[in-house]
């Protein structure tokens, strides 16, 4: 580890695997700890320098694992301890860092800890670990809903309730009772210690709830892209916790880093989880929600990295994760803030596919770090017809089927072969979420050196970004003609999107390296069709 350079993270390509829908080594249909070792290889030919793994630890899965019984265990569906040890050194070998993902918001309902709590009755000590309380006669103690839907507060048999703000399953730790924190601490060190480079940090802007637990006092329900100002999120107390964590990363050698689930109300709010003490990164959202028009795109970049350049923090980009509608369907939709578990509709997957194409190009060169979802550098669309009997994401059983809808990027992904599990699995086996007929020609294997296919594109493109996109160049923009985006990083390099209806016809300015779909260049000007990103060597 020690020959890779300081600040790795500041321009890193990370990339997220989900580990129930990624490789199945037993054959149970379900992803796992030594499926994931077998495919290393296969993520360090793509160029990315790190990944983090969602959550793998011992969990009843009520939210595919987000309901932790145990931090310090692996889930037997997953493996075990050594498995988990074995994945970081094999990483390491390859010269891949791992982050994991840390769940401090909520526990599983399982876990001794509420297990304890529940036993002992009202009053006592151990229930001071969560937010018990009694109703206010028949009816919870506030009126907060739950994110997943209907209250954000459970009754338990001796009449007390406790409150979640996501499942029933998952009820809030609170932090503010010391031995809450204490714990977490202590966590932190296990996998650090265990070797691991760093944490993904679950609902990061929700530790902390308003003292006295107030009422909104409206009618509303929170969703994740959508919490604005409210008593449970992104409360100042917040960022002591983070400044304690901080410590802890500093004291081990190797840049170990933390990056924040944090959806807070504005671009400034989510950099402050990043200040120089605090966290490394924090989630870019506002970008991942901004439509695909060349405007928006400008402005919201220009804002991201002033916000984040205001703290001295490098800049996150990501488009999609196991949390959104993959960005293969969600770009061609105008309605970009209702991304996260509403259904999606169908879309053109030709269209579709072109327009991600040149959202991920124009991504990967952009100034700072890019967080990749597992499968969208093999284009995957969204799987939008999952009967709802095999779907399992909890709000979409709890909402009625109205929300809910993330299982549809979560399909497991298709490696090899012309029939489902397409390698995920052993021939013939199950997937734990079925796999559309027509994936034969997504797979890896359908794609591993075929010129023009996606994860053409993706390795060609993580291999250019480390020869020619200097590393953390400021971005420039060019006078384009409109709905064209042109930018350069450093003297040597430019980035053109056509994000207009029509092709555009700008000068080529240089050489071409890569772009998203077939562009001519003749006489010194090049035809970019629509939907196609460009890079360039100046
Ligand atoms: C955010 C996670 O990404 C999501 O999958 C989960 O359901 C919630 N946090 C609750 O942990
Ligand atoms: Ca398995």
């Amino acid at each position: 580890m020690s020959d890779l350079p300081p600040a790795w993270w500041r321009d890193a390509v990370i990339y997220q695997i989900y580990p129930r829908s990624f490789a199945d080594a037993n054959g149970d249909g379900i992803g796992d700890l030594p499926g994931i070792r077998s495919r290393l290889p296969y993520l360090r030919d793509l160029g990315v320098d790190a990944v983090w793994l969602s959550p793998f630890y011992l969990s009843p899965q009520a939210d595919a694992g987000y309901d932790v019984a145990d931090y310090r265990t692996v889930d037997p569906i997953f493996g075990s301890l050594d498995d988990a040890r074995g994945l970081v050194a094999d990483a390491h070998d390859l010269g891949l860092r791992v982050l994991v993902d840390l769940v401090p918001n909520h526990s599983s309902d399982q876990h001794a800890w509420f297990r304890q709590a529940l036993a002992e009755g009202p009053g006592s000590p151990l229930r001071a670990r969560y937010h018990f309380r009694d109703g206010r006669g028949a009816l919870p103690p506030n009126d907060w809903p739950s994110i997943f839907g209907g209250p954000a507060w459970t009754q338990v048999p001796d009449g007390q309730w406790y409150l979640h703000l996501f499942a029933p399953e998952q009820p809030d730790f609170n932090w503010a009772h010391p031995a809450v924190a204490d714990e977490f601490r202590t966590i932190l060190r296990f996998w650090l210690d265990l070797g691991v480079d760093g944490f993904r940090i679950d609902v990061a802007h929700g530790l902390v709830k308003e003292e006295g637990l107030p009422d909104i006092g409206q009618e509303t329900s929170w969703h994740l892209l959508d919490v604005g100002e409210s008593p449970c999120f992104d409360r100042p107390g917040v960022h002591e916790i983070y400044r304690s964590w901080r410590t802890i990363l500093d004291e081990y050698p190797g840049d170990r880093i933390a990056v924040a689930e944090a959806w807070a109300p504005t671009l400034a709010r989510v950099a402050d989880y990043v200040r120089p003490d605090e966290l490394h990164q924090a989630f870019n959202f506002s970008y991942l929600s901004t439509a695909w028009n060349a405007p928006a795109q400008r402005a919201m970049i220009d804002a991201s990295l002033a916000a984040n350049d205001a703290v001295g923090a490098p800049t996150t980009w990501t488009l999609s994760n196991h949390d959104v509608v993959r960005h293969t369907n969600r770009l061609m939709r105008d309605d970009q803030g209702e991304v996260a578990g509403k259904k999606p509709t169908a879309v053109d997957p030709v269209a579709g596919l072109r327009r991600a194409r040149a959202a991920s190009l124009l991504l990967l060169a952009l100034p700072g770090s890019a967080y990749l979802y597992q499968g969208e550098e093999l284009g995957l669309p969204e799987v939008i017809d999952l009967p709802p009997s095999v779907r399992q994401d909890p709000a979409f059983h709890r909402a009625t089927g109205q929300d809910g809808y993330r299982d549809g990027c979560r399909v497991p992904i298709p490696w090899s072969g012309t029939t489902a599990p397409y390698g995920f699995g052993p021939d013939g086996g199950p997937s734990w979420l079925p796999q559309p007929d027509s994936w034969a020609d997504l797979s890896v294997a359908a794609q591993d050196g075929v010129a023009g296919s996606t994860l053409t594109m993706y390795r060609d493109a993580l291999a250019l970004r480390r020869k020619a996109v200097a590393g953390q160049a400021p971005l420039t923009w060019q006078d384009a003609p409109e709905g064209l985006l042109v930018f350069d990083r450093g003297t040597d390099f430019r980035c053109t999107v056509n994000m207009s209806p029509a092709p555009l016809s700008p000068e080529a300015p240089g050489e071409l390296l890569l772009a998203s779909a077939p562009i001519t260049v003749d006489g010194g000007t090049a035809v970019i069709p629509p939907d196609t990103a460009v890079w360039w060597s100046l």
